[in-house]
């Protein structure tokens, strides 16, 4: 469908990857911004998603960008490649 609009006007109009360094790199705010106004050929979500529920929706693409695309030791659960990871939790935990 969005394929056939495209050839009919002649220009590309498919969404964006999330999975691009260009989109991986765009501030918080900037997705924010993208939602609340639009951006090139997306259009404005503002009237539809309350702005808390946009920011959670800008988190929620985070989380999709680092589950595509994380650094391996953050992969592989070795807590040491993460802010504020508990590396060594299990001396401190109590029993
Ligand atoms: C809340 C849901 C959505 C989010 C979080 C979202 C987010 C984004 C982001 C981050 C970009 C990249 C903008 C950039 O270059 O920084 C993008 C582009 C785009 N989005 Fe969305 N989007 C959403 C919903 C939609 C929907 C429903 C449509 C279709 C109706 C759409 C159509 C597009 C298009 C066509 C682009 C490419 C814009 C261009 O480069 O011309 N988006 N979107």
């Amino acid at each position: 469908m969005v394929s056939t609009r495209s050839a009919e006007i002649g220009m590309p109009i498919n969404a964006a990857s999330f999975h691009t360094d260009v989109v991986r790199g765009r501030p918080n705010g900037h997705i924010f911004n993208t939602i609340t106004n639009g951006i090139r050929t997306m259009p404005a979500y503002s009237a539809q998603i309350p702005a808390e529920d946009r920011w959670a929706i800008v988190a929620y693409v985070r989380a999709l960008e680092l589950s595509q695309n994380a650094p391996a030791n953050v992969a592989a659960g070795d807590g040491k490649g993460e802010p504020g990871a508990q590396a060594s939790s299990s001396s401190a935990a109590p029993r």
